[in-house]
């Protein structure tokens, strides 16, 4: 088994994360978290918040819908260029996204550049390829009551997409934001949310998803300032990446995308790659989008996208610097980081060694003996009186102290507590550290 088969299945053994409908046989391409789960990402997601917007006075929130005007997507570029290359094997009929089964070619490869590489049908193995068609990666709904049968060209009127990106639903709202706040430039707006694309091959767990989570900033800043402000968002990253979330400075690699590969959009874009399991893949994207978006808002709505700055009077549309991270990819990067094979007195163990920022339990309470009711009574005033502090605190009263510790360390709860016989004597407990598997004797006034 590889090691992203080992994080898959202590994600489904422990909670964290199922596949997505699993009970019907799963959903390609979707995946649902589960308790364990849903308190890591939620801790993740708290704390990009809390660091590029709580704690700042330049960034801003907001939450806009997942179901946008139509015209959002015409004017974003979208809907004629947010395209993936398709091709299909005349053989056996599967289809591929062509860049990621061929080496050397990206997103924009012709089928000519595509044949010359003479790649074989991962199903079949025959090298009998059909056309390279673009496909767009929009979810489309319809939206109101009228059905395709009812009146097929109203009901394509009513076409609308999930969105592929949560930066749309920012720009669209900068002018409200402008308008009723007043923001001094530079200024961020700040989003997390779903996302969705329609990716011909989904793959490697939760790394390309057809539902995703970004978490994305749009930072509005004087064109003539840009560069200046794409370094303070590229430094902001490293900080939250490596001292925030705590992922290895060593596994975090910038990739500068050369013009060919970077979105429609962008004057310059620094990928930030990381050492998954499978390899380098992008964790995040620094673009800068310049008023491509604004202006483009601009042109198709009649709405003037100026901004008025309160001290020169000069007025001019902002350009925009956006780093945008998926919450997936963030949490396979911290799950796999955390991820370690070790041996504890002879005995072999997976232990996650998440940071105690981001652990779902802070500590785990347990009596030393599930059948003495004294202890128990004792655990649980400790057990209540923590929860009370730190509210994530996990009771375990199951088995042997020794698979409570190992089910511990494979949720990655950092420290257990354990309540004895002297606990009832002096007041103190033992406490196991997770990563060392340790244990010291503290007086319980000192948790
Ligand atoms: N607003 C810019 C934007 O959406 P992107 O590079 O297409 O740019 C940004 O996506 C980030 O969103 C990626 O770096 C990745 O973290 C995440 N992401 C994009 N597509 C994803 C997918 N199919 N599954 C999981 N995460 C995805």
């Amino acid at each position: 088994m590889s090691k992203l088969d080992d994080i898959v299945s202590l994600c489904k053994r422990r909670g964290f994360i199922f596949p997505g409908s699993d009970v019907y046989g799963g959903f390609a391409g979707t995946w649902d978290f589960g308790p364990l789960g849903v308190m890591l990402k939620n801790r993740i997601m708290q704390e990009w918040w809390k660091f590029f917007v709580d704690d700042r006075e330049d960034i801003y929130g907001i939450d806009a819908a997942i179901i946008m005007n139509p015209k959002t997507w015409e004017a974003s570029g979208h809907t004629a260029t947010f395209a993936d290359p398709l091709i299909e094997c005349k053989e056996c009929k599967s289809r591929f996204r062509a860049d990621k089964i061929a080496d050397g070619i990206n997103e924009s490869v012709t089928t000519e550049q595509f044949l010359a590489t003479h790649t074989k049908c991962p199903v079949c193995g025959k090298e009998s390829w059909g056309p390279i068609r673009k496909f767009n990666m929009m979810f489309s709904t319809h939206v109101g009551a009228v059905l395709p049968d009812d009146d097929e060209e109203l009901a394509n009127k009513n076409i609308a997409y999930l969105r592929p990106e949560t930066a749309q639903g920012i720009f669209t709202n900068y002018k409200n934001v402008v308008d009723t706040i007043y923001p001094d430039l530079p200024f961020g707006l700040a989003q997390q949310g779903k996302a969705f694309r329609n990716e011909i091959s989904p793959r490697d767990f939760i790394l390309r998803d057809r539902e995703c989570s970004q978490m994305e900033i749009e930072y509005f800043v004087n064109p003539t300032t840009w560069e200046e402000n794409f370094e303070k968002m590229r430094n902001l990253q490293h900080v939250f990446l490596e001292q925030v979330i705590g992922l290895p400075k060593e596994s975090i690699h910038e990739y500068e995308v050369p013009v060919a590969n970077r979105a429609h959009y962008s004057k310059r874009t620094i990928d930030f790659m990381f050492d998954y399991p499978n390899g380098e893949e992008e964790l995040m994207g620094l673009a800068y989008r310049t008023d491509f978006d604004l202006s483009n808002i601009a042109k198709a709505s009649g709405k003037s996208m100026d901004y008025r700055d309160k001290k020169t009077n000069q007025v001019f549309v902002p350009h925009v610097i956006e780093p945008s991270i998926g919450v997936e990819r963030l949490f396979l990067a911290v799950f796999s980081a955390a991820y370690t094979e070790d041996e504890i007195d002879g005995n072999k163990r997976i232990v996650l060694k998440l940071p105690t920022n981001l652990a779902p339990y802070r500590y785990c309470v347990s009596p030393l003996l599930k059948n003495k009711p004294e202890l128990v009574a004792k655990a649980q005033e400790v057990y209540q009186a923590l929860r009370h502090k730190y509210s994530n605190v996990t009771w375990d009263d199951s088995g042997n102290i020794g698979k409570r510790y190992r089910k511990q360390d494979e949720i990655g709860t950092p420290e257990c507590i354990v309540i004895d016989f002297e606990t009832l004597e002096n007041d103190t407990i033992t406490v196991r550290d997770r990563d060392t598997a340790k244990q010291k004797r503290i007086p319980i006034a000192e948790l």
